[in-house]
C-alpha cells in the first residue's frame, strides 16, 4: 500500500470497541454495554480477535449490497469495521491462496441468525469466486439447495419464524483457482417429533403448509388432499399462517429450486406423495375393541383414510392395517406376535410418521448431495459451513433429550475452539519468536468426558440402560447416573450420593444437572430412554418395504425380511456421538472461523436489546471465555508497517518519514513514548501489545497529535492561501498600474509627437521655400550664363568658320591656279615629245591592264560547280557590267552541262519525265508543287513480286509502267472505291484491289484526253474515244494523290505507243461521259466534312460536286 493512500483501520470511527479484546476493563457489564452501544448504532458485528459476534438486527440493513462486497473484497481483516464479509473474505482467501481448508462455525440459539449468517457467507463467497457458465451453475445449485432443505427442515417456532430444525454442515469444494466445484451436505438430528406434535404457537415443517396452500387443484386431487389445514391432525391449529410468509409462493420457489438442484419431475412427485402420506397418517384413528382374554385391542376407526394412504404409497391395505394392530417380537428363532392396544397403535402410527419423514429428509439430503457433488476427482480445497443449534438453557422442565445432545455437541465445539485458538496463538508466538507464557483457561475436556466416555459416560450408560433386559425406564436410568457419576465435579443430582445437593430445591427429583462450560443446565430425564431407542416396530418397516412406491420402499431397507437383523439398530445417542466425532475430526483438520450469533430480544423485533437475554447468551456462548483466552498473552498485535504508519506522528524521529526498517521505527517510537518495556514484545513481523490500555493510550495520543497536525496543516494552508492571494493581488495591481502608465505615457507621447511634427513641418516648409527660392535664383543665373556663353561661342565659332572657309577658298584657289599653271607649264615643256595618237594608246593599254587584272581575280573567286549555287563575285568596274553578267550566264550553262553529263540513261528518262510534268502542270495545277520532290517510281505495288497479285501479273504479261492504288469514283453517288491502276505500254487497266481481278482494260489508242481541276485535289477524268468498245462504259473518274505522275506517264506512254498526243485539260469544271449522260464535275473551294481531303458528292443528275479544301 502506498504511503499516500488513506488507511482505514478497525480503530477508526469506532463505536465502543470493534474488537472485544480491546475492552477495558474486561467485565460482563462492559462487554454487554459495548455490544448494546454498537447494536444501537446499527453495528451488529463485533470481533473477539478473529471471532465475529453477530447480533440479529431483525430488519434488513443496507450492509450486504454488492458495493459492500466490493469494499470488503481482498482487504485485511482488521482494515475495515467488523463485518461477516471480512471473515468470509479472510477464509476464502486463505483457502485459495494458502491452500488451507477452512471451516466456518456458526453457533447461537434459535433465531439468533445462524442460518442467515451461513447464507451470507455462501453468497459472499459465490460473489467473489470465479465466474463462468459452469461455475455459475455450480454456485446456483449450491445456493438453491438452501430453499429445498429449509422447506423440509425448517419450521416456525416461538423463537424464529424460520427455525432450522436440523443441524447442517456443508462442505463447499473448490478447485486450485478457488472456483467452486460442488459440495457435500451433512445433516444432524432432525427434530422429527415435530412431525406429530408441535408446542403451542409453533408449526409443523413448512413443506406441509406450502403443499396445501401452493399446490394447484389437480395436484391436490391426485394426492387426495384438501386445502384446509384444519382437516389434518398433524398440523397444529394455532398459527397455521405466519405473518409475512407466503406459503403458496414459497411452494413455487421450492419446486423451482428443486428443479435447479436437479430433481426430476417424477422424483419431486414421489417426494410430495410421501409428504402427503405422512400428513394423512395423522388422520388415522384407532378405537378399542375388547378381546375375550380381557386385553384391549385396537382397530382402525375410519378405513377410508387408510385406504387412501395405501393407494398413495402402493401398499396393500390389510398389510398396513395388520402392522398397526400387531407387534411381532423375534427372539432366538422364535416369533411372538402380540396385539397392540390403542395407545400402542397411536405410538406405532406416530413412530411411522416420524420415521417416514426423517428418512425422507435424509434421502433428500443425499439426493441433493448427488446433484451438487464435485465432478472431478482432483484434490479439492474445502470450506465447511456449520450451522447448528447453539447451547440452550431453558427454564426447568423444558430441557429434554435432544437439547442434551445439542449441548454436548456445543461442548465439543467449545473444546475445539479452545484447542484451535490456543494452538493458533501458540503457533503465532513461535512464528514470531515470542516467549510462550502459560495461559490460564478452563478446559472443558472433563465435561465432554462426563458425557461421551465409553465406559461410564452419560451416553454410554443410557445405551446400556436401553439394551438391558427387564423393565427399563427413565427413572432407572437416572438412578444409574446417580450411582456412577455422583462423584463427578460437573454432575449434580438430588439423588446422588453427593450430599451437597440433597437439599437443593432448584434441582427437582426427576432431573440431573450438568455444569457446562457455559453454565449449569438442568435436564429432565423423561423421554431419554424412549428417544434414545427411537423405536419403529419391525412390522411397520416391513410393511413399508412391501410398498410398490419406489421411494418409500427405498427408505425402508431394514424392512427387507431377507436382510433381517436381530441386532438392535444403533441408538440415537450412539449415532449422534459417532457423527459428532466424525464432524470434530473433520473440523480439526481445517482452519476454524467462528461466527457467534446473538439474539437481542425474544420478540423478533428490531431495535430492542434485552440485556438479560443477551447476557445469558454471552454466558453460554462462552464469549467472555473467548476474550480471556484471546487476551491471555498479548491482547493486541499488528505487523510493524501498519503500526509504524499509524503512530509515526507521535515521535519526532519517525515523523514524517522513517527511512529504516519498520521494526526499528517502531522500537524508536515506543522508546520515545516511554511505554513500559513489559507492556510489549517484538515479534519477527509483529509488535505484540500486552494490555489494551497501552493501545488506547497510543490511540488517544494519536488522536491528540492528529488534531495538532490538522491545526498545523490548517494554519499553514490558511497562511499559504492568504499569501498566495495577497501575492496575486499585488501582482495584479502592478500589472494594472504598468498598463495604465504605459497607456498614459503613450497618450502623452502621441500628443507631443504630433505637435512636434506640426512645428517641424512648419519649419521645414519655411526652410524649403527659402532653399527653393535660392535654388531658383541660382538656376536662373546659370541659365543666363549658359545662354550668354552659347551666344558668345556661336559668334566666335561662326567667325572662326568664316575665317577657315575663307582660308580654304584661298588655298584651293591657290592650288587650282598652281595646277593650271603647272599643266600649262608641263604642256608647254612636253608638247614637243608627244605624237598625235599617243592618248589613244595609253588608253588602250590602261584598259588592257584593267581587264587582265579582272580575269585573274575572277579566276580566283570562281563559285562551286553546283547548278543551284547562285553566288557570283561582285563586279569591280561599272563599265564591265555587261561582260560580268554574260560571263555568269556562260558559267552557269557550262556547269549545268557538266552536271547533265554525269547522268545515266535511266536518270535522264526520269528527269525527262519530271520535265514533261513540269511543262504540263507547273503554274497550272495547285497539286503540282507537292509532286516535285517525289521521285516517280512507277510500280508502287510490285505486282510481279506480290503473291497476292500473281494471277493479275500473269494476265498482264507486258512490262508494267505504272501500278498504284487509285480511287474510282462511283458516278451514281460520288463514293470512292479503291482499284489497282495498271499502265502498260499499250493499255491501261483497272483491277480489284483485293482479288486482283481485272475490271476494265482500255487500249491506249482509245484514249482522247484527261481532265482535272487546277486545285490541290487528285480527281481526274480519263476520256475514251467515242465508238470504241471502252466507250460503252463511259469515261473514268478517278482520284489519286499521285495524279501528276499518273497523268504524266499516261501522256508519255500514249505519245510513245500511238504517236498521238492526248489532250490534257485543266479546268475547275469539265464534263464526263457516263454511259448516255454527260455529267458536269465541278470543283468548289470549301472545307469538306472529312477534313483536309477533297470529297465528291452527287448534287443532281447532271452535277458532281467536289469540295476541295481551301489552301
Ligand atoms: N443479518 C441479518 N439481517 C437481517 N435480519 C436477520 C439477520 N439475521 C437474522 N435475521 C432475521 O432473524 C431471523 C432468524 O434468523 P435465522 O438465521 O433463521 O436464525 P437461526 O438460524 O439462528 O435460528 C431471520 O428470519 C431474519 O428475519
Ligand atoms: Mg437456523
Amino acid at each position: 500500500m502506498s504511503k499516500m493512500e488513506v488507511k482505514t483501520s478497525l480503530l477508526d470511527n469506532m463505536i465502543g470497541v470493534g474488537d472485544m479484546v480491546l475492552l477495558e476493563p474486561l467485565a460482563e457489564e462492559s462487554f454487554l454495554e459495548n455490544l448494546k452501544k454498537r447494536f444501537d448504532h446499527n453495528e451488529i458485528y463485533t470481533y473477539i480477535g478473529s471471532v465475529v459476534i453477530s447480533v440479529n438486527p431483525y430488519r434488513s440493513l443496507p450492509i450486504y449490497s454488492p458495493e459492500k462486497v466490493e469494499e470488503y473484497r481482498n482487504r485485511n481483516f482488521y482494515e475495515l469495521s467488523p463485518h461477516i464479509f471480512s471473515l468470509a473474505d479472510e477464509a476464502y482467501r486463505s483457502l485459495r491462496d494458502q491452500d488451507k481448508d477452512q471451516c466456518i462455525l456458526i453457533t447461537g440459539e434459535s433465531g439468533a441468525g445462524k442460518t442467515e449468517a451461513s447464507k451470507l457467507v455462501m453468497s459472499y463467497v459465490a460473489a467473489v469466486c470465479g465466474k463462468g457458465a459452469e461455475v455459475n451453475q455450480v454456485k446456483e445449485q449450491l445456493l438453491q439447495s438452501n430453499p429445498v432443505l429449509e422447506a423440509f427442515g425448517n419450521a416456525k417456532t416461538v423463537r424464529n419464524d424460520n427455525s432450522s430444525r436440523f443441524g447442517k454442515y456443508m462442505d463447499i469444494e473448490f478447485d486450485f483457482k478457488g472456483d467452486p466445484l460442488g459440495g457435500v451436505i451433512s445433516n444432524y438430528l432432525l427434530e422429527k417429533s415435530r412431525v406429530v406434535k408441535q408446542p403451542r404457537g409453533e408449526r409443523n415443517f413448512h413443506v406441509f403448509y406450502q403443499l396445501l396452500s401452493g399446490a394447484p387443484d389437480d395436484m391436490l386431487k391426485k394426492l387426495n388432499l384438501e386445502r384446509d389445514f384444519s382437516k389434518y391432525n398433524y398440523l397444529g391449529l394455532d398459527s397455521a399462517t405466519v405473518n409475512g410468509v407466503d406459503d403458496a409462493a414459497n411452494f413455487r420457489t421450492v419446486r423451482n429450486a428443486m428443479q435447479i438442484v436437479g430433481f426430476m419431475d417424477d422424483e419431486t412427485q414421489s417426494v410430495l406423495e410421501v409428504v402427503s402420506a405422512v400428513l394423512k397418517l395423522g388422520n388415522i384413528e384407532f378405537k378399542p375393541e375388547s378381546r375375550v382374554n380381557g386385553l384391549d385391542e385396537s382397530r382402525v376407526k375410519d378405513k377410508n383414510e387408510l385406504k387412501e394412504i395405501c393407494e398413495l404409497i402402493g401398499i396393500e391395505q390389510t398389510v398396513l392395517e395388520r402392522a398397526f394392530s400387531f407387534r411381532t417380537v423375534e427372539a432366538k428363532q422364535e416369533k411372538v406376535s402380540t396385539t397392540l392396544n390403542v395407545a400402542q397403535a397411536y405410538y406405532a402410527r406416530d413412530a411411522l410418521a416420524k420415521n417416514l419423514y426423517s428418512r425422507l429428509f435424509s434421502w433428500l439430503v443425499n439426493r441433493i448431495n448427488e446433484s451438487i457433488k464435485a465432478q472431478t476427482k482432483t484434490r479439492k480445497k474445502v470450506m465447511g459451513v456449520l450451522d447448528i443449534y447453539g447451547f440452550e438453557i431453558f427454564e426447568v422442565g423444558h430441557i429434554v433429550f435432544e437439547q442434551f445432545i445439542i449441548n454436548y455437541c456445543n461442548e465439543k465445539l467449545q473444546q475445539i475452539f479452545i484447542e484451535l485458538t490456543l494452538r493458533e496463538e501458540q503457533e503465532e508466538y513461535i512464528r514470531e519468536g515470542i516467549e510462550w507464557t502459560h495461559i490460564d483457561y478452563f478446559n472443558n475436556a472433563i465435561i465432554c468426558d462426563l458425557i461421551e466416555n465409553n465406559t461410564n459416560g452419560i451416553l454410554a450408560m443410557l445405551d446400556e440402560e436401553c439394551l438391558r433386559p427387564g423393565t427399563v425406564s427413565d427413572e432407572t436410568f437416572l438412578e444409574k447416573l446417580n450411582q456412577i457419576c455422583a462423584g463427578h465435579e460437573h454432575f449434580e443430582s438430588r439423588m446422588s450420593k453427593n450430599s451437597k445437593f440433597l437439599n437443593d430445591h432448584t434441582l427437582p427429583h426427576n432431573c440431573f444437572r450438568i455444569q457446562h462450560y457455559a453454565g449449569k443446565v438442568l435436564y429432565r430425564v423423561e423421554g431419554f430412554v424412549d428417544k434414545n431407542n427411537d423405536l419403529l416396530y419391525r412390522d411397520l418397516s416391513q410393511a413399508m418395504w412391501k410398498a410398490s412406491h419406489n421411494l418409500v420402499k427405498s427408505l425402508f431397507p431394514d424392512g427387507n425380511p431377507t436382510k433381517i437383523n436381530l441386532k438392535r439398530p444403533p441408538t440415537a445417542g450412539f449415532q449422534f456421538k459417532a457423527s459428532v466425532a466424525t464432524l470434530m475430526k473433520n473440523l480439526l483438520t481445517k482452519n476454524p472461523n467462528y461466527i457467534r450469533c446473538i439474539k437481542p430480544n425474544d420478540k423478533k423485533a428490531a431495535h430492542i436489546f434485552t440485556d438479560s437475554l443477551v447476557c445469558h447468551q454471552v454466558r453460554y456462548l462462552g464469549l467472555m471465555e473467548n476474550v480471556r483466552v484471546r487476551r491471555a498473552g498479548y491482547a493486541f498485535r499488528q505487523t510493524y508497517e501498519p503500526c509504524l504508519e499509524r503512530y509515526k506522528m507521535l515521535c519526532k524521529q519517525t515523523w514524517p518519514h522513517w527511512r529504516g526498517p519498520a521494526r526499528e521505527g517502531v522500537e524508536v517510537l515506543l522508546k520515545d513514548l516511554q511505554i513500559p518495556r513489559e507492556e510489549y514484545s517484538y515479534g519477527r513481523s509483529k509488535i505484540f501489545i500486552r494490555n489494551p490500555r497501552t493501545l488506547f493510550h497510543l490511540e488517544d495520543q494519536r488522536k491528540q497529535r492528529l488534531q495538532d497536525l490538522a491545526a498545523l496543516i490548517q494554519k499553514i494552508y490558511r497562511g499559504w492561501k492568504c499569501r498566495t492571494r495577497f501575492l496575486l493581488m499585488k501582482r495584479s495591481q502592478i500589472t494594472v498600474a504598468a498598463w495604465y502608465r504605459r497607456y498614459a505615457q503613450q497618450k502623452k507621447y502621441q500628443r507631443i509627437k504630433s505637435s512636434a511634427i506640426v512645428v517641424q513641418s512648419y519649419i521645414r516648409g519655411w526652410k524649403s521655400r527659402k532653399i527653393l527660392r535660392e535654388l531658383k535664383y541660382q538656376k536662373r543665373c546659370t541659365e543666363a550664363v549658359t545662354t550668354i556663353a552659347a551666344y558668345w561661342h556661336g559668334t566666335q565659332a561662326r567667325r572662326e568658320l568664316k575665317r577657315l572657309k575663307e582660308e580654304a577658298r584661298r588655298k584651293h584657289a591657290v592650288a587650282v591656279i598652281w595646277a593650271y599653271w603647272l599643266g600649262l607649264k608641263v604642256r608647254r615643256d612636253y608638247r614637243k615629245f608627244f605624237r598625235a595618237n599617243a592618248g589613244k594608246k595609253i588608253y588602250e593599254f590602261t584598259i588592257q591592264r584593267i581587264m587582265q587584272k579582272y580575269f585573274l581575280e575572277l579566276k580566283n573567286k570562281m563559285p562551286s560547280m553546283s547548278p543551284i549555287d547562285k553566288t557570283w563575285p561582285a563586279r569591280p568596274y561599272l563599265f564591265l557590267e555587261a561582260t560580268h553578267t554574260e560571263l555568269r550566264r556562260i558559267f552557269h550553262l557550262w556547269r549545268c552541262k557538266k552536271y547533265r553529263d554525269l547522268f545515266t540513261e535511266q536518270k535522264k528518262a526520269i528527269y525527262d519525265e519530271k520535265l514533261e510534268a513540269s511543262e504540263m502542270f507547273k503554274d497550272k495545277k495547285a497539286l503540282y508543287p507537292s509532286s516535285v520532290g517525289q521521285p516517280f517510281q512507277g510500280d508502287y505495288l510490285e505486282i510481279s513480286k506480290n503473291p497476292k497479285y500473281q494471277k493479275l501479273s500473269t494476265l498482264v504479261e507486258e512490262k508494267i509502267i505504272l501500278a498504284d492504288i487509285v480511287n474510282k469514283i462511283n458516278r451514281a453517288n460520288g463514293k470512292a472505291t479503291p482499284r489497282i491502276f495498271l499502265l502498260t505500254k499499250n493499255s491501261f487497266l483497272l483491277a480489284d484491289q483485293k482479288s486482283g481481278q481485272i475490271k476494265s482494260s482500255v487500249p491506249l489508242s482509245d484514249l482522247t484526253s484527261a481532265s482535272m481541276s487546277a486545285q490541290t485535289d487528285g480527281f481526274f477524268a480519263v476520256r475514251v474515244k467515242e465508238g470504241t468498245p471502252a466507250a460503252a462504259k463511259g469515261d473514268f473518274l478517278l482520284s489519286s494523290d499521285r495524279l501528276i505522275e499518273i497523268v504524266t506517264k499516261l501522256y508519255r506512254t500514249c505519245l510513245s505507243s500511238t504517236k498521238e498526243k492526248i489532250n490534257i485539260e485543266i479546268s475547275d469544271e469539265f464534263l464526263v461521259q457516263f454511259k448516255q449522260d454527260k455529267v458536269c464535275v465541278k470543283f468548289v473551294q470549301g472545307s469538306p466534312k472529312n477534313g483536309s481531303v477533297a470529297a465528291c458528292k452527287r448534287k443532281n443528275n447532271r452535277l458532281l460536286e467536289v469540295a476541295v479544301p481551301s489552301p
